[in-house]
């Protein structure tokens, strides 16, 4: 039986195009719009402004940080999978500014149709990045499912002060992004068989990267604003930050870290179903220049799994936070654009 393993394509297993299938942005406001949500004083960050994880206040100087993300494999080898999968998992508590503390494996699994020694590769993976956060794995539940998929419950400390919300934008702020770009399309391109074996490592690389060292970096700096890129893109998570915060902002297209490969697919029209879902939920809000090609602004909508933080610093720290990332192995990490006042809750692309 071993020997399925190595034949096994983890892609080929997933229903539907491109990486993680979910609800399409926008659905699961229409299920929860109205519903009598319960209130609580201690609640700092709930679903109301939905961020990257909740909070919730233990005392003055100590609240929970808590999120929850598992998906389908977007990589073949089941190992990758799993670090995959708990590093994007862990990235929410690191969005919010929080330090990831304990957490539980969430698995469905075929278990009819695949082998078990599969599962534990992709655990073992998932246990190698939490070691590596200096997480502890509590427990977890597993139920049997037609299509496998994997991720994490997490729970962090975090200073009731110092919680790092969407909504905080100031305008001056720079926008720090610290991974590129294009692993939506990339997983595609994987699932298809068009992918070498140079690309699926490096993108495989960056996508087991904790955003850990990225935080603790960024916590050394006047930070106001952060999120992590995952599923609704660049833009569509920027747009959630021009929204709660009231602010606009510029980018530069040019100066947004992309996988070149990435770039190539897409004009072959290559794209995931979550770019075009992404797309006409925000791009509403988004004005592009003539000048940002019609490839670039897909990519720009790519849902990511386990992208990089998107980060807002004060102007006149913003070069010295990008060399401390960059001292510090963070290599991608680049100045993406700048938040201005004017024009209010729009993101203007050239
Ligand atoms: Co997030
Ligand atoms: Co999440
Ligand atoms: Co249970």
């Amino acid at each position: 039986m071993i020997s399925t393993i190595n034949n096994i394509r983890l892609t080929q297993t997933v229903k539907g195009a491109g990486c993680a299938a979910k609800l399409a942005p926008g659905d699961l406001d229409r299920a929860l719009c109205g519903l009598d949500l319960p209130v609580d004083d201690n609640l700092l960050v709930g679903l109301e402004q939905a961020d990257d994880a909740g909070v919730y206040k233990i005392s003055d100087d100590l609240a929970l940080v808590q999120t929850i993300d598992f998906f389908p494999p977007m990589v073949d080898d089941p190992y990758a999978f799993g670090q995959i999968a708990a590093a994007n998992a862990l990235s929410d508590i690191y969005a919010m500014g929080g330090i990831p503390k304990t957490a539980m494996n969430v698995v469905a699994f075929p278990a009819k149709t695949m082998d078990i020694s599969i599962l534990r590769l992709i655990i073992e993976g998932g246990l190698n990045k939490m070691r590596e956060a200096g997480v502890v794995l509590v427990g977890g539940h597993t139920v049997e499912d037609s299509e496998l998929k994997y991720g994490l419950s997490v729970t962090g400390f975090i200073h009731p002060d110092r919680i790092l919300t969407k909504r905080c934008l100031l305008a001056g702020d720079c926008l720090v992004l610290t991974k590129p770009v294009g692993t939506g399309i990339i997983s595609t391109a994987i699932k298809a068989g068009l992918a070498g074996q140079a690309i699926i490592d490096t993108v495989t690389r960056n996508m087991a990267t904790l955003n850990r060292d990225a935080a603790s970096i960024m916590l050394g700096f006047t930070v106001h604003a952060c999120t992590d890129i995952t599923g609704f893109g660049f833009l569509g998570h920027l747009a959630e930050m021009v929204v709660y915060s009231g602010c606009g902002v510029r980018i530069k297209a040019a100066n947004v870290p992309l996988y070149p490969e990435s770039l190539e697919w897409a004009a072959m029209g290559l794209i995931p179903a979550g770019t075009y879902n992404n797309r006409s939920f925000r791009g509403a809000f988004v004005d592009f220049d003539m000048n940002v090609s019609q490839k670039v602004q897909d990519l720009l909508f790519d849902p990511q799994t386990s992208g990089g933080l998107l980060i807002a610093v004060a102007a006149r720290e913003a070069d010295m936070l990008v060399a401390a990332l960059h001292a510090n192995g963070v290599e991608s990490a680049a100045i993406v654009g700048e938040v201005v006042a004017e024009p209010a809750e729009r993101i203007i692309v050239e």
